[in-house]
């Protein structure tokens, strides 16, 4: 693509330009946009840039070893990867409000991201993702100028606290053409084209009480909606797929027996940016093999709903 490989030269200019000697530190968050940012800077500056991922232990089946083979071994980019789970699990015991969540992810991930910014002895710039939509969300939600619907986690307050300058690669572009930025840098299709993923990670998709039993369930419900939809060759289709678990039990019958297990809710949508978005529309079929499918393989579900809202009214997440 020819207007990446001109943005590619430009951006390394720009950001050779803005860093000079100085060091550069990013935080990996899994998605496509910290990666993007992350390779690229790195093409720009090499062992300038170190990169921070902080493992909350709310990722998706396999993605934390993902984010550490790609960046160790095919890019050989310095990368720390902090394992906090137990920290956060343990923070977010007894916690149902979603802001509180949010809000307890957001500091613990800035506590956490400072502790290992030191280890290295600070850094002059703090690298970050963010995209032209990020850029305008505070001012273009529905509700009206100061409304906040969610508190969107992001390392923000950590550029002041640590004294740091931002370098923000990619805020002129949206999220198709950051994948295409992606491809032009050789990052694996896999990772390019996946679907975004929040911040606060699963915390978000398990509304009430979060516990490592329930995250189980859901990363392995998740793996298993995904991997239908994929098999389908829908998965490019839509702009985000992922499975929720209710903090609801309900009655079954499997075998001869009763059951008494989660309710697994289904959400897909489509959308060009993430600010509105319309449900996919599967066909019946469709869900109704995953259902059957999430049942068997999954301990402890015995119910699957399909979300068919779409944005507003309903957000993409559920909390
Ligand atoms: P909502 O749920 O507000 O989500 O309709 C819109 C898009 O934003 C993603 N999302 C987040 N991304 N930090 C992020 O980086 C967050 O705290 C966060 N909350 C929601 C969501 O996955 C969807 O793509």
């Amino acid at each position: 693509d020819w207007t990446m490989r001109a943005f590619r030269e430009e951006e390394i200019a720009k950001i050779r330009a803005q860093v000079g000697k100085g060091r550069v530190i990013c935080g990996l968050s899994g998605g496509v946009d910290s990666a993007v940012a992350a390779v690229l800077i790195h093409e720009a500056i090499g062992d300038q840039l170190t990169c921070v991922f902080v493992d909350h232990g709310l990722m998706r089946l396999n993605e934390a070893e993902q984010v550490v083979d790609l960046f160790r071994h095919h890019y050989n980019i310095p990368l720390m990867h902090v394992d906090a789970s137990k920290q956060f699990l343990g923070e977010l015991e007894g916690v149902t409000d979603p802001e509180v969540k949010r809000k307890t992810i957001g500091r613990l991930f800035i506590e956490v991201f400072e502790q290992e910014a030191k280890k290295i002895g600070g850094a002059d710039f703090l690298a970050q993702g963010t995209l032209y939509p990020d850029v305008i969300e505070s001012v273009s939600f529905t509700g009206g100028p100061s409304v906040t619907i969610k508190s969107h986690h992001n390392v923000g307050g950590l550029p002041e606290r640590m004294n740091m300058k931002l370098v923000e690669p990619l805020r002129e572009l949206f999220k198709d053409e950051v994948r295409k930025l992606g491809r032009e840098l050789g990052l694996p299709e896999i990772f390019v084209g996946r679907h975004p993923f929040p911040g606060p990670g699963l915390a978000i998709r398990c509304p009430g009480e979060i516990t490592g039993d329930k995250l189980d369930i859901l990363r392995k419900a998740d793996a298993v909606y995904i991997d239908q939809i994929r098999k389908h060759g829908l998965y490019d289709e839509i702009w985000q797929a992922f499975a929720v678990l209710l903090p609801v039990k309900t009655v079954g019958v499997m075998g001869d027996g009763r059951t008494y297990d989660y309710v697994v809710g289904l959400r897909a949508v489509t959308s060009t940016d993430g600010m509105t978005a319309d449900f996919y529309q599967f066909d019946m079929k469709f869900l109704g093999e995953t259902a059957t499918r999430i049942i068997n393989e999954v301990k402890g579900v015995n119910r699957v709903v399909y979300d068919v809202t779409s944005k507003p009214p309903g957000t993409i997440e559920w909390e």
